[in-house]
């Protein structure tokens, strides 16, 4: 079958003339790394987000390395961490000397409150749980964990900007979190991008002594660091999306709802929002022992689809030395997955077509 002339992708970025004009002025101001529209756009966030300090940098995966750093892990710290979730996740801790301990999913694909604790040893120091999908973790559960094990708690909200649970926005609940800019993600930049959101001072200042090759001022460098800094351009493009991001989550809560209605029925588990959450759906994704077959069919009529993730990061060769144990739910539940297109930008009708195509596959 050809795919028709006009296809529907898994994401779509806002592009428009509000964004080229903030981008144009950057360019114009001739200042173009950590200037004032990065030092705006961090209280903008930090406003947003209800923490103290937003610190600015190169990728998620960057801020989760400095925040570790920052938190002052030493090899031979262990730190529990969703095996379900994009392999940065686990590379930063791995990255910052520590080991990852992997926990199993929960029903909503997030870490398993009750299979952490289960694995906390003497040297376990802290807990990175992942708003998988835009879906907030059972932060009361993690939180509670991280009391009573005397751990920090490190969000990685890379796929959450805007994300709340009982109307607090995720990224405040730990001792510090981290928000990926890539540009599929619901606030997105034109290339790589993150944050670091604390509000603990010393946290803050010390990712950007790290950002910045580990400087107190122009000349002396108090430590080894790198250069992991943001630029005015995509600051410049972040703040005028901060402003939509609500309405922008808004619109994909909408477009949730709508598969929701269209898929009704049809033999797929659908996602579903946690009592409490605000989920901002990121992705959209289902479930079948079909998938395969689903995602082909798809494919044929133009539709764009993805797994997100196929192989658990603790399958992954890059952490074989650490012999990880089995997690029988993940290791499942990554064979049935997949994501449907799902963005801000895409139309009612687009939605509508794969609801049909989907439909027509289970010949519904
Ligand atoms: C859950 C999660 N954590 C961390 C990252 C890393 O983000 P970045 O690409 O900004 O380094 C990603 C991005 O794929 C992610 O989805």
């Amino acid at each position: 079958m050809t795919p028709p002339s006009r296809s529907i992708p898994l994401s779509r970025p806002s592009v428009d003339d509000e964004i080229k004009r903030a981008v144009l002025a950057a360019i114009d101001s001739r200042q173009y790394i950590l200037g004032p529209q990065c030092r705006e756009l961090e209280a903008e966030l930090a406003a947003y987000t209800g923490t103290r300090h937003a610190v600015l940098t190169s990728s998620a995966t960057a801020a989760l390395w400095m925040t570790l750093r920052a938190l002052g892990v030493r090899p031979g710290d262990e730190i529990l961490v969703p095996s379900h979730t994009a392999f940065p996740t686990v590379e930063a801790i791995c990255f910052a000397g520590a080991t990852p301990v992997f926990v199993d999913a929960d029903d909503w694909y997030t870490l398993d409150p009750k299979d952490a604790a289960a694995r906390v040893t003497p040297r376990t120091v802290g807990i990175v749980p992942v708003h998988l999908y835009g879906q907030p973790v059972d932060l009361p559960a993690v939180q509670d964990l991280a009391t009573r094990f005397g751990l920090w708690l490190l969000e990685d909200g890379a796929q959450a900007q805007g994300a709340a649970w009982d109307g607090r926005a995720v990224g405040s609940f730990g001792r510090a979190a981290v928000f990926s800019f890539y540009p599929s993600k619901n606030l997105p930049a034109m290339g790589d991008g993150g944050a670091v959101l604390t509000s603990d001072d010393e946290i803050a200042a010390r990712c950007r002594r790290l950002r910045d090759h580990g400087r107190l001022n122009k000349d002396v460098h108090a430590e080894v660091g790198f250069n992991l800094r943001f630029n005015e351009l995509q600051a410049a493009a972040l703040r005028v999306l901060l402003r939509r991001l609500d309405a922008m989550n808004d619109r994909r809560r909408e477009l949730a709802a709508r598969y929701a209605r269209g898929l009704a029925g049809v033999p797929l588990e659908l996602p579903a929002e946690r009592e409490h959450a605000r989920h901002v759906y990121h992705l959209y994704v289902v479930a079948t022992p079909r998938r395969q077959e689903l995602a082909a069919f798809l494919k044929e009529r133009g539709i764009q689809t993805g797994i997100h993730y196929p192989v658990p990061t603790h399958r992954q060769p890059a952490v074989a030395r650490l012999d990880p144990p089995a997690l029988p739910r993940t290791e499942r539940l990554v064979n049935e997955i997949l994501s449907l297109p799902m963005s801000a930008n895409h139309t009612d009708a687009e939605i509508d077509a794969v609801v049909d195509a989907v439909r027509a596959f289970f010949g519904r």
